[in-house]
């Protein structure tokens, strides 16, 4: 019997700001949208995470980065690049969480058209073929399944977190606030996540889950993205008065997968977050 016709699942696609990405046939998502995954990867991720200060740090004990959503590893890469970049740093742990290598296995048979794999095709095949890769204090591991059961076996605790599902209407598992408060147990004492989302119930789901939550840098049509981190002082720009005016007006003040009868709950929990409790000495 002949094969159906079959659309392939992901295809490079020219982003309408030039920039070559993969697209996925059956999420309808382009990754890293517009501005392409090197510069989305570089500037949401590496630089506001300010890896390369922390790599640089003169300490002993690694710094361990979740990658959650590896996909096509520009993320990954991106960490990798920066680390290779630095001629004495701390140990790097890269822990990267997917469920289907697909893409992936689909972004280095195109390499050719992402340079950010240059100098990484033995990496990534080393990652496809056995889960793990080492060179020269960085060790990239890879987590293959479904993240919000693994997350609950991790034993490792991250210092950084590059939260990349697919949006929420497509991947609404990975934004509800119980996964959130499972990330949050999982981070170091310092733990910060940075994603691209600035969605106002996925900050409410973040607030419930024990997180602070800050704007992040704005990046491609992105005004905003967002932050969220264990201690308040590590945020750069905590939500404050004019994002509760705003949330107090929003038609989804809930955080994602909360209905009506949570609402009262979820109002009375962030206005006595301690986010926002200390507003008035912060002056808003
Ligand atoms: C937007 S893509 C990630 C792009 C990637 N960070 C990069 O730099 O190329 C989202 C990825 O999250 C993965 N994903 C979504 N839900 C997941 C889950 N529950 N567990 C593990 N991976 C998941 C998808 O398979 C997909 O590869």
């Amino acid at each position: 019997m002949e094969e159906p016709n079959r659309p392939l699942q992901f295809e490079v696609v020219t982003t309408r700001m030039g920039a070559l990405s993969i697209r996925d046939n059956i999420s309808q998502e382009i990754m890293h949208n517009p501005v392409g995954p090197w510069v989305e990867a570089n500037s949401l991720y590496i630089e506001q995470s300010h890896l390369r200060r922390r790599l640089s740090e003169l300490k002993s004990s690694e710094l361990v980065i979740f990658d959650v959503g590896l996909g096509a590893a520009a993320n990954a890469l991106a960490a990798l690049h920066c680390a290779r970049a630095l001629e004495s740093r701390r140990p790097l742990r890269l822990v990267s969480f997917e469920r289907d290598l697909g893409l992936l296995q689909f972004a280095l048979d195109n390499a050719h058209h992402f340079p950010h794999f240059k100098g990484f095709g033995s990496a990534v095949r080393s990652i496809l073929q056995t889960g793990q890769w080492i060179e020269d204090g960085i060790a990239w591991e890879l987590r293959h399944g479904d993240f919000v059961s693994l997350i609950d076996r991790e034993v490792t605790r991250a210092d950084v977190i590059f939260y990349d599902p697919y949006s929420f209407k497509k991947n609404q598992e990975m934004w509800l606030p119980s996964v959130f408060a499972k990330v949050r147990e999982k981070c170091s004492p310092t733990g910060m996540l940075f994603t691209y989302s600035r969605a106002t119930p996925i900050r409410v789901g973040m607030l419930l889950s024990g997180f602070f939550v800050g704007t992040g840098v704005a990046t491609g049509s992105k005004d905003e993205t967002t932050q969220a981190s264990v201690r308040l002082e590590d945020l750069e720009n905590p939500l404050g008065q004019a994002w509760l005016n705003k949330w107090q007006r929003s038609h989804s003040p809930n955080a994602p997968g909360a209905g009506d009868e949570d609402l009262a709950a979820t109002q009375a929990f962030v206005l006595s977050h301690s986010q926002f409790s200390s507003l008035d000495w912060r002056h808003f």
